[in-house]
C-alpha cells in the first residue's frame, strides 16, 4: 500500500510542475536534478499527506528494506519516436520528458540525487538501455541476458574511498531505470542480497569480506576510463561484502569481478554466490509508464535475454543511478555538471 500512495502522490506531483511549465523549462530543469528534487519534493509530501497515512519515511524504509521499488503507471509514455539504436541521445518528447522528470522526481524522494558518472556514455544523465544493432562487444550484450550484478562495480561503496585515488566517487545506491517499451515482456531480474547469503554457510560468507578478490569496470566504463584516468581501473585486493550499521552491502559482477587466488575459498565463496544469485532471481515485468527503482547495495539485478530486432517499436528503458551525495567531496565533480562524478 505504501508504494500505491507514493505512485500516485508522484504522478499528481509531476502532472502538477509540468501543467504549469513550458517544455522547454523542464529541460532546463533537468540539468539540475537537486535543484528539480528540492521543487517536487514538497509537492509529493502535500499529496501524500491529502491522501492519508503514508509518508516519504516509510517509502524510504520500504526502498531500503526490498530488493526494488516498483513504481507502476506512473507516467504516460505518449509521443514516442522509433526505440532508438544507441545509448545516446534519449530522444526529446513529452513521453522522455515525463519519465525522466519522474525518476529524479521519485529520487529525490528518497533522498537521492540523480547521477550520472562521466566515464559512462559521456556522462548522459539518462541513457536509452535498447538493442545496439552491428558487431562488437556492446552490441552483442545488448541483445543477451544479464546474470546478477552491482553497477558501477569497480567504484568504492558510499562511505569509503578508492584506496589508490580518492577522487573516484562511489558507486551509486539504486539503479532507476523508466520502461518506455517492453511488448515482450521481457523481466528485469532482481535478487535480494539477504536471499542469496542465507543460502551460504557462514564460513563462505565470511570469505566475502575479506580483501582478496581482483575488480575491474564494466564495458560501458571501459573506454571513459581510458580517457579520463588514462588506464582501466582495476583493483586487486578488494572485499566484495560490506557490513554497514546491521545489514550487508554487495558490490558484485559475474564478469568484473574474481578470487585473487584462484583455488581458494575465495574462489569456492564466489561459486557459491553465484549459483544463489541464480536461485534466488526474481523477474519483474515492467510496462510502459513504470519505474523502478532497484538497490545496488542489497540487491543484485540483471535481465532475462532481450533478442536481436533492434529499432521500431522494440524494447526500450531509460536508465539512470540516484545517489546519497551528502558525503560526496568536491573533487568527486565535475566543475561544470550539477549531477556528473568523477571519474
Ligand atoms: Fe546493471
Amino acid at each position: 500500500m505504501v508504494i500505491a500512495h507514493f505512485c500516485a502522490a508522484l504522478r499528481a506531483a509531476v502532472g502538477d510542475l509540468m501543467a504549469s511549465h513550458a517544455e522547454a523549462d523542464i529541460r532546463t530543469m533537468l540539468e539540475d536534478p537537486v535543484a528539480l528534487g528540492v521543487r517536487i519534493v514538497p509537492s509529493i509530501e502535500a499529496h501524500l499527506a491529502s491522501a492519508g497515512a503514508t509518508t516519504l519515511a516509510d517509502v524510504i524504509a520500504y526502498a531500503w528494506s526490498a530488493p526494488a521499488v516498483h513504481l507502476r503507471a506512473v507516467f504516460d509514455p505518449t509521443q514516442l519516436p522509433s526505440t532508438p539504436l544507441a545509448f545516446a541521445p534519449v530522444p526529446q518528447c513529452q513521453g522522455t520528458a515525463l519519465a525522466m522528470v519522474s525518476a529524479v522526481a521519485a529520487f529525490a524522494a528518497l533522498g537521492s540525487a540523480t547521477i550520472s558518472y562521466g566515464s559512462e556514455n559521456g556522462g548522459d544523465l539518462f541513457v536509452n538501455l535498447v538493442v545496439i544493432p552491428g558487431t562488437g562487444d556492446i552490441p552483442k550484450k545488448s541483445t543477451k541476458s544479464m546474470s546478477g550484478h552491482t553497477d558501477g562495480v569497480s567504484f568504492p561503496i558510499r562511505g569509503q574511498n578508492d584506496p589508490e585515488d580518492e577522487r573516484i566517487a562511489p558507486s551509486p545506491d539504486f539503479v532507476g531505470l523508466c520502461c518506455l517499451r517492453n511488448p515482450d515482456g521481457v523481466p528485469t531480474n532482481v535478487m535480494s542480497l539477504e536471499a542469496v547469503l542465507k543460502g551460504m554457510p557462514d564460513n563462505l560468507v565470511d570469505e566475502l569480506r575479506k580483501p582478496q578478490y581482483w575488480i575491474t569496470s564494466q564495458r560501458t566504463f571501459e573506454s571513459g576510463m581510458h580517457e579520463i584516468l588514462g588506464d582501466e581501473l582495476v583493483r586487486d585486493d578488494a572485499s566484495l561484502l560490506f557490513r554497514v550499521k546491521d545489514t550487508n552491502w554487495i558490490r558484485y559482477s559475474h564478469s568484473n569481478t574474481g578470487p585473487a587466488d584462484a583455488d581458494s575459498a575465495a574462489q569456492e565463496a564466489i561459486q557459491q554466490f553465484q549459483a544463489g544469485c541464480v536461485q534466488c532471481v526474481q523477474g519483474i515485468e515492467l510496462y510502459p509508464g513504470d519505474i523502478v527503482l532497484v538497490n545496488n547495495r542489497i540487491a543484485l539485478h540483471g535481465r532475462a535475454n532481450v533478442g536481436s530486432e533492434y529499432g521500431g517499436t522494440t524494447r526500450w528503458l531509460l536508465r539512470t543511478y540516484g545517489l546519497d551525495t551528502s558525503s560526496v567531496k568536491p573533487e568527486q565533480r565535475y566543475p561544470d555538471s550539477k549531477f556528473k562524478l568523477f571519474p
